[in-house]
């Protein structure tokens, strides 16, 4: 089995539907330019049967990066398949993502429909959909949730009908990585190859990435994601979380993607700029403080040799550079290398007496500002000069 993974990118179409990150046709344009730098291998753009800009949306970004593969969202139905198949219509590399549910729990109460009904309907708009593109995925929503015995029948079914990726989403977060690995696993052993299986993980108990992982571990080869994890609810899998274990543990987890990393700090950036929201200070990657440290001996430690404390090379992920946050836990140490970088040398009679102004200011503030430190320093070199 390959150890390539491909990244599905879902920001502009899972990730937009949720409060607060709807974003314009142009706006949209701007954020696929930037998942393209990123290298996103599909790049899903839109439901265009739900809306007149997700059709535009489709349209336009499947002709201007007409080199990445571009999905449009269809319910497995004709409808939807056809409207999908209409926004690609200019697109060089479309693929069809038609999806219905799969639980029984929604069988029951949202379709109303027996398992025969709706596996009947999804191998028809994969059939459908396959007589407008080479390129199908079928999504089993609410797969994790799913009989297993009828998920590998429908999963058997849509790929016998044309579909080349089945993906089966967590869809309501309640998944456990041992539990989903097991029902992917088995999924990967009956399509065996002739199918990629694909994973779709929302981060209801936190566990989008984690279970993604254990997806991938048993033998899935495509990771729905989105930048920031924005999407339906509390989210999706992380794009640059999943991508950055995968990277920065390889040991543990051999596989490879075709993101360029170095964007991704941009990519967040962007994502935040567009929407209404930025990730939370302390987000794994590219939050504020993923990069900064402010206790005292983590600054010691780190100053020495950045590995004691810090696992990821933050221009790796496209961070400029590390932070050392000057508060109240901050030590003599960092205090002595900011006033360097500020390009003060201080003597050690000055360090001293600027530490003590320093930490009974920093006592009762969230951290100092550059131009704080300045001030302080200032202050502290006339009052020595005055005392000598
Ligand atoms: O969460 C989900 O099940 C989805 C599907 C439409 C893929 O977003
Ligand atoms: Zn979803």
């Amino acid at each position: 089995m390959s150890d390539r993974v491909y990244i599905f990118d879902t920001t502009l179409r899972d990730g937009e539907q949720s409060p607060g990150c709807s974003m314009t046709v142009p706006e949209k344009m701007r954020m696929a330019h930037k998942l393209v730098e990123l290298g996103v291998d599909i790049l899903e753009a839109g439901f265009p049967i739900a809306s007149q800009g997700d059709f535009e949306a489709v349209d336009a970004i499947s002709r201007e990066f007409h080199w990445v593969t571009v999905a449009a969202l269809a319910r497995s139905c004709t409808l939807d398949v056809e409207h999908a198949a209409k926004s690609l219509d200019r697109a060089r590399r479309p693929r069809i993502h038609t999806f219905i549910a799969t639980s029984d729990i929604h069988l029951q109460y949202k379709l109303k429909k027996s398992r025969e009904q709706v596996l009947d309907e999804a191998v028809a708009a994969v059939e459908l959909a396959r007589q407008y593109v080479d390129d199908v995925e079928f999504s089993a929503e609410d797969g994790a949730r799913t009989d297993p015995e009828y998920l590998e029948s429908i999963s058997k079914a849509v790929v016998a009908a044309g579909a080349r990726t089945v993906n089966i989403p967590d869809t309501v977060g309640y998944s456990t990585p041992r539990e989903y690995g097991a029902i992917i696993g088995r999924v990967v052993e009956v399509l065996s190859d002739c199918a990629i299986v694909s994973v779709h993980c929302h981060d209801d108990l936190g566990m989008a990435v984690a279970n993604s992982l254990a997806a991938v571990e048993a033998g899935a080869r495509q990771i729905e994601c989105t930048i920031n994890g924005i999407g339906e609810r509390a989210g999706n899998c992380s794009l640059e979380e999943v991508v950055m274990v995968l990277k920065t543990r390889n040991d543990m987890y051999p596989y490879a993607t075709g993101i360029n990393t170095e964007h991704l700090y941009a990519a967040s950036k962007l994502l935040s700029s567009l929407i209404t929201f930025g990730p939370q200070p302390n987000k794994a990657i590219v939050g504020r403080n993923a990069f900064a440290h402010e206790a005292g001996i983590h600054q010691d430690g780190y100053l020495k040799e950045k590995s004691t404390y810090e696992i990821i090379d933050p221009k790796s992920v496209g961070v400029p550079e590390s932070k050392l946050v000057l508060g109240k836990h901050s030590g003599r140490h960092a205090l002595n290398q900011r006033c360097q970088d500020l390009g003060f040398s201080l003597s050690k009679e000055e360090l001293d007496a600027l530490y003590r102004r320093f930490t009974a200011l920093a006592d009762c503030k969230k951290g100092l500002m550059d131009e704080e430190i300045v001030a302080l320093i200032a202050e502290t070199q006339i009052k020595q000069a005055a005392a000598n």
